[in-house]
């Protein structure tokens, strides 16, 4: 742990212009200079207010599902193989008869105009110019058609699932008409949560939050996607039927995010669902769970193949993503480092960031002999006992 501070704090130093200064090294004036979704992150730390920056790391009571997601990672090692001709990397895959250059996708992540001013525009555009998948939360800054004409197609929509049905029904009719060609519901916040440290942040923070809060553009009320719906948000009493139920109301795929085990991803199957995010919404939501990471194996036994599984949860670098595809996830999420991206530089840090883990991502294919996403498999890990 103590290790780990001291390497956070090294990294800050690495990234802040006036360490960097005098350690005589030239600080990142474009995106294109920043090296790691770590610096990008050292970067944010020195760039967005107190609230919003505690809001962005924030897990739930003491951060431990948080850091188990990056621990996780540290279970399994690669297993490389020698003189194949690697020289052309394909990571293209397919998610419900779409193709996608790559299995990296961006996370819905609420509220992005905390981070940045242009919000999820910016990030559509990056998603757009880098041709990758973009959830949009229910809870954006921006609304769902501003989103789909700045991405040029509709992105998959983020549920969360308004109290009641008749509120439930006119957000879908919304997201359809829109042309979303996927509903996303996430399941893991019904019970509500403890965000310590975001409350910290917040409370360190000295500028007028209830102006903007309260009756300004940071209010839920004032969130596009939630007007018209005067109802709240995240039914607690909500159950596996509600799934059915969701699925004969929309002819859109229906994925259900912040699965967290295998009896729930039969649960999945079983009423329907068209595919599973496992996710356990960045550590944000339930305290002292498994990382996403460890699983996964269980999930993709479960579902046996029948429907796409999906993963996110504290992915940083290509070797994490390489992992997940290895354990038999179709896609892999980011939330957080996106957003670093964002705020340091709006839409050329986006872009920058998902350069940075698809070049990680190439270059893990080409050192472990795997050139396409067929030749990982669960033989290209193993497990450290
Ligand atoms: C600031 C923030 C806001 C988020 N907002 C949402 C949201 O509105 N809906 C949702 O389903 N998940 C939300 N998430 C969770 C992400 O979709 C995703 O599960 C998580 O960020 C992945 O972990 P990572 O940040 O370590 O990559 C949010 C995450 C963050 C960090």
């Amino acid at each position: 742990m103590q290790s780990n501070s001291r390497r956070q704090f090294l990294r800050f130093l690495a990234a802040s212009p006036l360490a960097a200064r005098a350690l005589g090294q030239a600080p990142p004036t474009g995106a294109g200079d920043v090296l790691s979704i770590a610096d990008f992150e050292a970067m944010t730390r020195g760039k967005l207010p107190p609230a919003h920056l505690g809001y962005l790391l924030s897990g739930v009571d003491d951060d431990l599902t948080l850091a188990a997601n990056r621990q996780g990672f540290q279970k399994w090692d690669l297993r490389a193989r020698r003189l194949v001709d690697a020289s052309k990397t394909d990571m293209r895959t397919e998610i419900f008869g779409t193709p996608w250059e790559t299995p990296i996708f961006l996370c819905p992540v609420g509220g992005q105009g905390a981070f940045h001013p242009e919000g999820e525009i910016a990030v559509a555009r990056a998603a757009k110019a880098k041709k990758h998948l973009q959830i949009l939360s229910t809870v954006t800054s921006h609304s769902v058609e501003e989103v789909r004409d700045a991405l040029g197609t509709a992105p998959w929509y983020q549920l969360y699932m308004p109290t009641t049905w008749d509120g439930t029904e006119r957000m879908v009719r919304r997201v359809e008409e829109a042309g979303c060609p996927v509903l996303a519901w996430t399941v893991d916040l019904l019970g509500g949560r403890n965000t310590e440290t975001a409350t910290r942040g917040a409370r360190q923070d000295t500028r007028n939050c209830v102006s903007c809060h309260v009756d300004g553009v940071g209010s839920l009320a004032s969130r596009p996607m939630l007007k018209g719906i005067d109802v709240g948000i995240n039914p607690r009493e909500a159950n596996w039927s509600y799934v059915e139920r969701l699925k004969k109301m929309t002819r859109m795929k229906l994925v259900i995010k912040g699965i967290d085990g295998a009896a729930d991803a039969r649960l999945c199957r079983e009423s329907g669902a068209d595919g599973i995010i496992v996710s356990n919404h960045g550590g944000r939501a339930t305290e002292t769970l498994r990382s996403t990471i460890e699983t996964l194996p269980e999930i993709v036994d479960a579902v046996g193949g029948r429907i796409p599984v999906m993963i996110d949860g504290g992915f940083r670098r290509g070797t994490d993503i390489f992992k997940a595809l290895a354990l038999g996830a179709r896609a892999v999420g980011v939330g957080r480092p996106y957003i670093f991206g964002l705020a340091a530089f709006g839409q050329p840090g986006v872009e920058r960031v998902l350069d940075l883990l698809r070049g990680e991502l190439a270059l893990t294919m080409r050192q472990c002999g795997t050139p396409t996403l067929k030749d990982i498999t669960s033989a290209s890990v193993g497990k450290r006992i």
